[in-house]
């Protein structure tokens, strides 16, 4: 039998005594501990490499060399990515957050920051195409008051990771504050209105910055968080600038991290919609890499 056949049926017959031992307890929260006891937090490394192993199929260790001599990305190996002070479950169907959008979650709290000075309002927030969670939930713990945040993504495969790591991380952030999870294509029919909206879009060309892609992000991360098709592209981003623009308050913020090569081009598109307070940023690289668009 199955360790989750094993471990449901052990609920079943043991319901009334759990709950009444431990108040709150569900078959969910009974794995998640199961699940933490059997994954060893502290070895002493010398004792674990110098272990007798014998070659085991299917053994973790096996699978980790056969995934390393495949050549996937170690944080899919491990299922996690450190971003911005917390520990981020990623797989295969999101993005493996990057270190330079840290910037844009800084950018975010102290806009955050500024709108706290001027409403006693509960500031709202969306961030259209959140992939692993890791930009609303980031700006969620950093601001550090209590906030009321809508997260989206046309992957319904990336919201499950989104909203598990909501779920494991809900405790970095004020009680009250609310996280909300949207299957949804950029903010199509939404009528919520938002203080500030944030962004990682997909932003690669697909036919022409192909060759510019490390192979391993091409291999193994979801093509829906990497690429735009060449023809549809300023067409996209227009569509995108039109959304927020709709769903932001008066003095709302949008910032939006790009490639380099196009945000300039952006830049301009949103001001055929009459964004005029606009301005590009850099990353780590010195490379134009945000673009804060003021309504
Ligand atoms: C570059 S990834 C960013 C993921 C995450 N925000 C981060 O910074 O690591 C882009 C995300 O946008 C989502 N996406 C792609 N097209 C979309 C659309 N039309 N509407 C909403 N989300 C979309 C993808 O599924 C993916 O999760």
């Amino acid at each position: 039998m199955k360790l989750g056949e094993i471990t449901n049926n052990f609920f079943k017959e043991n319901q009334a005594k759990l709950e009444q031992n431990y108040p709150g307890i569900n078959l969910n929260k009974i794995k998640c501990e199961l699940y933490e006891l059997l994954t060893p937090h502290f070895l002493d490394t010398h004792e674990f490499f110098y272990s007798p192993y014998v070659s085991i199929a299917n053994h973790p260790i096996n699978i980790f060399f056969l995934a390393l001599s495949k050549g996937t990305p170690l944080e899919y190996i491990s299922g996690k990515k450190y971003f911005y002070e917390s520990e981020f479950l990623v797989s295969p169907d999101v993005l493996i957050p990057r270190n330079e959008t840290e910037i844009l979650v800084e950018k975010a709290i102290e806009e955050l920051k500024m709108w706290y000075k001027k409403t006693d309002e509960v500031l709202k927030v969306c961030d259209i195409g959140t992939g692993s969670g890791c930009i609303p939930i980031s700006i969620l713990r950093g601001f550090g008051k209590p906030l009321k945040v809508l997260a989206t993504d046309i992957s319904n495969e990336a919201l499950k990771i989104a909203q598990k790591n909501n779920f494991n991380l809900r405790y970095s952030y004020p009680v009250v504050s609310e996280c909300r999870f949207k299957c949804m294509d950029l903010l199509e029919g939404s009528e919520d209105q938002f203080h500030l909206i944030t962004s990682n879009p997909p932003y690669i060309k697909e036919e022409s910055d192909e060759k510019l892609i490390h192979q391993q992000v091409f291999e193994y991360e979801p093509h829906l968080a990497l690429f735009i098709k060449d023809k549809i592209y300023d067409d996209w981003f227009f569509k995108l600038f039109q959304d927020v623009h709709r769903s932001l308050y008066k003095e709302g913020v949008f910032i939006m991290e790009g490639h380099e090569h196009h945000l300039k081009k952006l830049e301009a598109i949103s001001h055929k919609l009459n964004w005029t307070n606009t301005e590009i940023i850099n990353d780590y690289c010195d490379r134009n890499r945000f673009l804060i668009l003021r309504k």
